[in-house]
């Protein structure tokens, strides 16, 4: 479970403000790395801090046997994580947690709030756009933060992208979900709806609550990816717990590290203390 991989890259990429890094680790772990799953990082050598940070999955590449990290400078951890270089080997455990499901043919569209986008890189990778058109909402603070996040890997991957942002820097100004709503609004949607459309969606609960609804009142399935708090990453502390409900109605608490990140978003139960 834990392993030590090789840093082959670990820079800052797009506009130095924004503080997003992208880091390529080779090691073993890619041969069996699913997308949506995540490596739970030691972020230096010493114990302190003795937490590991749990980082999403947003490349694969099991010929190279290596997995590409995105992630944002948010503090002492991912700050720490900035130091490690070239040819330096970190702590890794994992890859943890559920995988979301890769459909095989038909639409998928894809939902991004703020670096949930991340994970969804993974997904997207995943997917032989010969038989699945991919649709992507994406939601960001400004046009510097979609650029620092790779928006230009999305453009020349051909999938089909809309953006909004905050400031209207670019695309329509306001929320990823408004995007959602006017597009299930649209007439093209009965087309996509033919075509076995499904969903999924990663970015901030209040994001991932409407988009469910929005989904899930129009009969899209949808798997959401959760971000939550980590300690242990492997199941034991209970401290990621979220509520579900069960097809029979019972209600359940589900660790998001072990069971998740990765649920059906019919499960989740959005308003639960979790
Ligand atoms: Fe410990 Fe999930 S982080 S149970």
């Amino acid at each position: 479970m834990y392993l030590k991989v090789r840093v082959i890259e670990n820079r800052s990429i797009g506009h130095p403000a924004q503080g997003i890094f992208r880091l390529v680790l080779s090691g073993q772990a890619a041969k069996i790395a699913k997308p949506g799953q995540f490596l739970h990082i030691q972020v230096s050598d010493t114990y302190d801090p003795l937490l590991r940070r749990p980082l999403s999955i947003a490349g694969i590449d099991k010929n190279k046997e290596e997995i590409t990290i995105y992630y944002k400078l948010l503090g002492r951890g991912t700050d720490l994580l900035t130091h490690f270089k070239e040819n330096d080997y970190l702590s890794i455990m994992g890859p943890l947690g559920s995988e979301f499901t890769v459909p095989q043919q038909g639409e998928l569209l894809l939902i991004a709030g703020g670096i949930g986008i991340f994970p969804l890189y993974s997904l997207i990778q995943a997917i032989d756009q010969e038989k699945v058109k991919i649709h992507l909402l994406w939601g960001g603070e400004n046009i510097d933060f979609l650029e620092s996040a790779d928006l230009k890997y999305l453009v020349n991957s051909g999938v089909n992208v809309k953006i909004s942002t905050m400031d209207g820097s670019l695309g329509h100004k306001g929320l990823v979900t408004d995007l959602l709503q006017e597009m299930v609004q649209d007439s093209s949607m009965i087309a996509l709806r033919c075509n076995n459309l499904v969903s999924a969606a990663c970015g901030p609960k209040g994001m991932l609550k409407a988009t469910a609804e929005i989904c899930l009142n129009n009969d899209i399935p949808l798997e959401v990816s959760l971000e939550e708090r980590m300690a242990c990453g492997i199941g034991a502390c209970l401290g990621c717990v979220c509520t579900v409900r069960g097809a029979d109605g019972t209600v359940k608490r589900k660790r998001v590290c072990k069971e998740g990140p990765v649920f059906r978003a019919k499960e989740v139960v959005w308003d639960a203390e979790c």
